[in-house]
């Protein structure tokens, strides 16, 4: 890629600012881990995994630049470190799989002294970076061949480069089938209310040269009634053990059209956004951002003062829309719940937090 969305520099953690795309390409240097918590929170990094490998960097920093020398006091620091860093947005399951095994670090390594132990979390949170990229690369090359010439693909928000450590999961699908020099149309739903697919995929699209095409949410049907679009391909923030999905606000309504019009519809997702304790998506946590975000775009306002207004920051797919899920490991078809068991041998010890259905009783053939 010809950028990267986060850099561990040693004293900071530097990010692409996303909250300054497309206008400017700007870097966020972070000196602390409160400042990447920030970042976080208000999106300057933003995306399931790379809000993971941010949250682990962050941990990372602190560990550097704690003075405590004392095991005890150290450890209570970095604790504090992670419930902040849980506490920035709830819906990703990412960001809480890094910070446990950061976590899980300080728990295994402090005996071993306080020098040791940051060494440890400087190079797990690394770790946890490289691993990402390699990760997006291999789901890229199982969703690769899901593409054919001339395809019209659909994407939703962004679940590039940009929203993980490099390359992409949804993004990581299209860039490895360019690669082997397939040929296809892109478009991209503009994603309301952030504009994470008019703002950060066309610009992303565009720095490898892959012509892209935006478009707003609304316009999918109609692309879809006259053929335009083969397949729709998007990215996930936490997956529940029945395969149901939580992403970007809109893309249940994107699911329900595909199934409408017999577009299969792909989740591209690593491993690590998958949520096994959960029975169904019921249970997974949906982040309300403020409503300022809907009636306002950058501070100008479009919508009457006083207004009221609603911005859920994602929404929940119900597995019976999902052809398929893509993953590091290969695709997962249905019935997920069995193959997802078989693909992690699920003890039947799993926690089961919340049982329930979604409603698809509306959707054609579901
Ligand atoms: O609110 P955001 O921009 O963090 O939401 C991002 C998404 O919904 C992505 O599709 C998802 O995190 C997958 S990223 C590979």
């Amino acid at each position: 890629m010809k950028f990267k969305t986060i850099e561990w520099k040693g004293n900071r953690v530097r990010m692409l600012d996303q909250r300054r795309l497309p206008q400017g390409v700007c870097y966020l240097d972070c000196r602390g881990a409160s400042a990447v918590a920030q970042a976080i929170r208000t999106m300057a990094i933003r995306g399931a995994p790379a809000i993971g490998v941010a949250a682990a960097m962050g941990i990372a920093l602190a560990a550097r630049k704690t003075l405590s020398h004392q095991p005890e006091s150290f450890v209570k620091t970095l604790e504090k470190v992670c419930d902040e860093m849980r506490q920035t947005r709830p819906t990703a399951v990412n960001l809480f799989w890094a910070v446990d095994r950061m976590k899980k670090i300080v728990d295994q390594v402090y005996t071993h002294g306080v020098d040791e132990t940051r060494k440890r979390l400087v190079k797990e949170a690394l770790d946890i970076l490289k691993e990402d990229i390699e990760i997006n690369r291999k789901i890229g090359g199982y969703g690769k061949r899901l593409i054919k010439n001339g395809d019209g693909v659909l994407t939703h928000c962004n679940a590039g480069a940009l929203a993980t450590g490099g390359y992409g999961t949804a993004l990581g699908v299209i860039y490895a089938a360019w690669a082997v020099g397939k040929r296809f149309r892109v478009f991209a739903d503009e994603t309301r209310p952030q504009l994470q697919g008019a703002r950060l995929t066309a610009w992303e699209l565009l720095q490898e040269k892959i012509p892209v095409t935006v478009i707003t949410d609304n316009m999918a049907g109609w692309l879809m009634t006259k053929g335009e679009i083969n397949l729709v391909l998007v990215g996930a923030d936490r997956i529940a053990r029945n395969g149901d999905t939580a992403n970007k606000i809109g893309t249940y309504s994107l699911a329900v059209l595909s199934k409408w019009h017999d577009v299969p519809f792909y989740v591209a997702a690593p491993t690590s956004t998958l949520d096994l304790t959960l029975s169904s998506g019921l249970a997974i946590p949906i982040e309300e951002r403020k409503t300022k975000e809907v009636t306002h775009f950058r501070g100008f306002p479009v919508a009457p003062k006083g207004v009221k207004a609603l911005n859920p920051a994602f929404d929940v797919t119900p597995h019976s829309l999902i052809h398929a899920i893509i993953t590091e490991k290969g695709l997962i078809r249905k019935p997920f719940q069995k193959n997802l068991r078989k693909m992690f041998a699920t003890p039947n010890s799993i926690p089961v937090r919340q049982t329930g259905k979604l409603r698809t009783r509306h959707c054609k053939g579901a």
